[in-house]
């Protein structure tokens, strides 16, 4: 997997407001609103684009637009819906899939109870939302099943990622064909015991959704 940690001041200021425990629930989801289209900037560097010529007023220009099938924004219930707005802000035409997905907070592995998406996903882009790659069992899940959809180009979009999970989804996607990149806002130091990130910003979906 290809991993990108966004290094900008806006991006740390806002992820430092985020982790902090006073910030409240309305501040939070503001935040992570605007946290994800700065993301996505960066996240959608490789988004496939046809080239067009248009008129201006003074002569022809070439350029660009984004290519059909257009890309597929898959946010992880719960916590991901939290960034489906500033992602689809800057993808507007992009079609949206859901993948509803809860760790047991026990054995810590990742279980699907909801899935609404497009049966074919042939030749599609998909951008993956989800607030924190922990230990890796929920984002290697939702990927495998997009891959088994024929999802051919993954890119993870998550605010916080730890060291176990990036190396839990290089295990399992060693060898594969097919490109997986990540981009997030910070690399943390690792999971405690509980499997929660470390400094982190405790339970996003919790901080979100209450
Ligand atoms: C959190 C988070 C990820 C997952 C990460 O969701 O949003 O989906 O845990 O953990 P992992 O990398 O160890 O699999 P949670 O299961 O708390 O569900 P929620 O979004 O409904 O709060």
């Amino acid at each position: 997997m290809e991993t990108l940690v966004v290094e900008h001041p806006l991006v740390a200021h806002k992820l430092t407001a985020l982790r902090d425990a006073r910030t409240d629930s309305p501040t939070f989801r503001r935040l992570a609103d605007e946290l994800v289209t700065l993301l996505a900037y960066e996240a959608t560097r490789h988004v496939r684009v046809t080239g067009v010529t248009v008129e201006t007023p003074v002569a022809k220009a070439r350029g660009v637009r984004l290519a059909q099938p257009y890309p597929l924004v898959v946010p992880i219930l719960r916590a991901g819906l939290g960034m489906l707005d500033g992602m689809t802000r800057l993808l507007p035409t992009a079609e949206v899939g859901f993948l509803g997905m809860i760790r047991n907070e026990e054995t810590l592995k990742a279980e699907t109870y909801a899935t609404r998406l497009p049966d074919d996903l042939s030749g599609r882009q998909v951008y993956v939302v989800d607030p924190m790659l922990a230990t890796g069992g929920t984002l290697a899940a939702a990927i495998r099943f997009l891959f088994d959809r024929g999802a051919d180009d993954v890119t993870a979009l998550c605010l916080l990622a730890a060291p176990e999970g990036i190396a839990h989804m290089d295990e399992a996607f060693a060898g594969s064909d097919r490109p997986i990149r990540l981009v997030t806002a910070a690399l943390d130091e690792r999971l405690n015991e509980h499997g929660y990130i470390v400094p982190g910003l405790g339970d996003a979906g919790d901080r979100l959704y209450g």
